[in-house]
């Protein structure tokens, strides 16, 4: 009786937030209006997505997007949608999209109160073989919306509202934190509604899992390459822990939220700052782990703190466990 109660009570993502929005008094229901945009775009980009080999989307769009990345049809499509959405929602002034070169300042007649950053599409090298792949947001208030520069984006992580991301997978998952807690979402085709499927997610303290991309070993600095080492041959005789990279940030960051471990994109002698861009990579999943309990770092500070110059600037980026990462920021204390 109480399982036939709790399977027609529906908590669809629109009511959840709808509840966490409730103990906002001022809110106006703008930022629940914002989300279901932002569903929307999850929405047409997860059929985008199952049908992409049947549908032509998959190979190259024939440009290459600022990042020097050839882009792929998917990058292009899932962009036109999350910009088209997010315009249309009414609620936002300012886009950041790794796949637009400049800011997007929307005209004042459609302008809302929030700056969204974005990922349309994360871990596109993995579109064409069926991999999963996501999209990654970031939302902020902006200080004055009479007034709108592009300083109401270049903010600390620690301002940031609300991050989220949805992961195309075998399941479609979004996970979303407005600032208490981090909750999933998994989407049924059959009602097109995001149900309530991982409550309350918290990463455990500790996890037997690193997730990097072993690759880049010869470029590494000495604190990360002592992690690794450490991971792989223990010192204390405990046993070596499992490596698991996937190439999505979505993918690998879903798993370490709920197995627990590292993820790490760390700096190289290739790449100083890393790969991952600050404001809707590093930031909004800095945010998740925070929320679930775990910590991010740059390998100087806490992530959510840095303050990005410019909208595409990287960051290397290690979160996940909390012990874990205590562990990369001790490595990193005792060398400077
Ligand atoms: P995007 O596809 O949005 O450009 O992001 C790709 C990123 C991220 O998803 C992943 O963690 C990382 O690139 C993988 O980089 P490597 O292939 O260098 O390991
Ligand atoms: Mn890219
Ligand atoms: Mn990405
Ligand atoms: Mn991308």
């Amino acid at each position: 009786h109480a399982a036939e109660a709790q399977r027609t009570d529906l908590m669809t993502i629109t009511r959840h937030v709808l509840n966490e929005q409730s103990r906002h008094p001022e809110s106006r229901g703008d930022f629940t209006i914002l989300l279901s945009h932002i569903v929307l775009g999850c929405k047409f980009v997860a059929s985008a997505v199952n049908k992409a080999g049947l549908a032509k989307l998959i190979g190259l769009a024939g440009e290459t997007n600022l990042q020097g990345e050839e882009q792929k049809k998917l990058d292009v499509l899932s962009n036109e949608v999350f910009v088209k959405a997010l315009v249309s929602s009414g609620r936002t002034c300012v886009l950041v999209s790794e796949e637009n070169e400049e800011a997007i300042f929307v005209d004042a007649s459609l302008r809302g109160k929030y700056c969204v950053c974005f990922d349309p599409l994360d871990g596109s090298s993995n579109i064409d073989c069926g991999v999963s792949i996501g999209t990654i947001f970031g939302i902020y208030m902006i200080k004055d919306k009479d007034n709108v520069t592009l300083d109401d984006v270049l903010q600390p992580g620690t301002n940031m509202l609300a991050a989220g991301y949805c992961m195309y997978g075998s399941s479609c998952t979004l996970v979303l934190s407005t600032g208490n807690g981090v909750n999933g979402f998994t989407l049924d085709p059959s009602l097109g509604e995001f149900i309530l499927t991982h409550p309350n997610i918290k990463i455990p303290k500790k996890g037997k899992i690193y997730s990097v991309n072993e690759g880049n070993a010869k470029n590494w600095d000495a604190p990360t390459a002592k992690f690794v080492e450490k991971c792989k041959f223990p010192l204390d005789g405990l046993s070596p822990k499992s490596l698991r990279y996937i190439g999505s940030m979505v993918a690998d960051v879903h798993r370490t939220l709920l197995y627990g471990g590292v993820f790490l994109y760390p700096a190289d002698k290739k790449s100083p700052n890393g790969k991952l861009r600050v404001l809707y990579e590093v930031f909004p999943m800095s945010f998740l782990m925070e929320q679930a309990g775990g910590q991010a770092f740059t390998g100087k500070q806490r992530a959510l703190e840095l303050v990005p110059s410019k909208i595409h600037d990287r960051s290397p980026i290690f979160l996940g466990s909390s012990d874990d990462v205590e562990e990369i920021k001790s490595l990193y204390a005792s060398q400077s």
